[in-house]
């Protein structure tokens, strides 16, 4: 028997990673030793007492039942999450009509675009993209148009270049600074620019500021909800994934609109019964304990990212080394230009070892790239770019 899946899923691009992982079972398989910077999946611990505090509550009596938005706990997280956009943005935020918890901010973005998607509706999705701002418009049935993001404007979208038409049946704008994959940064100031020209035109704006803390050097990344007028139009969407290396634990927010967060919630609530309220308690004491593992998380990061990048550029491999994420988003090397993203990260694989991220896996215009995720530890760092630069020198 087969079973024909829903047009909308035949409308999905194939999943890049999917085929990347068969690549290193392949190596793998083959005895080969595979260093995997392909997925952005944290390698560092959970602070210890975010640890303890899912421990503890995991003994206490009614952690098993469903989570209630008039819960005790519920509400404490929606504060924590008021209280630490207020101490960390300097923006105020009503816990209880501006703030929802999420189980992760990806499917936070899925249930967005299906709580506001009908089937003529534009959504503009800078390109590339972390994939569920795409596939997410996609699944609900939405308008995908791709902003193309070039090296030449700093990877930002040239609004005012869009055409009108399209502009005109469109009702989202997605964006996400620090960038994932590029890596790209903004000031305050692209904000208000995008707040005036989205509220202009009726447009919502949706912000991921997953990588809000993993900054480094003098750079801090603002809110979205900092810009004048940002709340009346949008709002903004976190993780603990990265900040707290809690990426398996599922959880993120939503602030901002209360109106927005209103209906996302209500589309939440015929699909899911909220956070395990373990994990609940495990994000308050993220949100409200001590914030230097969020420090020690970063300098590990850049660390790292300075070994890799220095590795690359005496391997002659040139890329720019990121002021936010842990991510390095490398051009495909000149020499090897006549092959695709996909086909130079499969080559990679089978010659080095070495797992990297197609950029097609993120967009049409991710092609001519890789990403590399810093998830692993130094010396496996320092000993990816050893082989790669073996690879390079073969191959001159
Ligand atoms: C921009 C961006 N948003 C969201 C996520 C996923 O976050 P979560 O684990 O909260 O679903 C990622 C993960 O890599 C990301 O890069």
């Amino acid at each position: 028997m087969t079973y024909a899946e829903a047009n909308r899923m035949k409308r999905l691009p194939p999943y890049l990673f999917t085929i990347m992982d068969e690549l290193k079972r392949e190596v793998m398989e083959r005895g080969g030793d595979v260093i995997d910077l392909g997925m952005g999946s944290p390698d560092q611990p959970t602070p210890n007492h975010v640890v303890e505090a899912l421990a503890e509550a995991a003994r206490t009596v009614d952690m098993n039942r469903y989570s209630r938005r008039d819960g005790e706990i519920e509400k404490k997280l929606r504060k924590a999450i008021a209280d630490w956009y207020e101490q960390r943005f300097n923006v105020t935020l009503n816990p209880e009509t501006e703030v929802l918890p999420l189980i992760g901010s990806k499917e936070g973005v899925a249930h967005f675009y299906l709580s506001f998607l009908n089937n003529d509706d534009i959504v503009l999705v800078p390109s590339p993209a972390y994939p569920i701002h795409f596939n997410g418009v996609i699944l609900a049935g939405g308008i995908l148009y791709n902003i193309p993001l070039k090296p030449e404007n700093d990877f930002k979208p040239q609004l005012d270049k869009l055409d009108n038409h399209v502009v005109s049946r469109s009702k989202i704008l997605s964006l996400s600074y620090p960038h994932n994959p590029t890596c790209a940064v903004v000031d305050l100031d692209f904000f208000e620019r995008v707040t005036r020209w989205a509220r202009d035109r009726d447009i919502i704006v949706t912000h991921d500021n997953a990588y809000s803390d993993i900054v480094f050097g003098d750079y801090k990344a603002p809110s979205f909800l900092q810009a004048k007028g940002a709340r009346k139009i949008g709002i903004e969407f976190h993780t603990a994934s990265k900040s707290y290396n809690m990426a398996g634990w599922r959880l993120g927010f939503v602030v901002g609109n209360a109106e927005i967060v209103r209906i996302l919630e209500k589309t939440k609530s015929y699909v899911d019964f909220g956070i395990f309220r373990g994990v609940q308690c495990a994000g308050i004491a993220a949100l409200t304990g001590p914030q230097d593992c969020v420090a020690e998380t970063v300098k590990t990061y850049e660390k790292r990212m300075t070994v890799f990048v220095n590795g690359l550029k005496s391997a002659g491999w040139e890329v720019p080394r990121p002021k936010a994420t842990f991510y390095v988003w490398a051009h495909i090397p000149l020499k090897f230009s006549a092959l695709n993203s996909l086909e130079f990260c499969k080559l990679m694989v089978e010659e080095t070892g070495v797992v990297g991220a197609p950029g097609t896996g993120f967009g049409e215009y991710g092609e001519g790239f890789l990403r590399f995720a810093m998830v692993e530890k130094e010396e496996r760092l320092i000993e990816a770019v050893r082989r790669i630069g073996e690879f390079l020198a073969i191959r001159t």
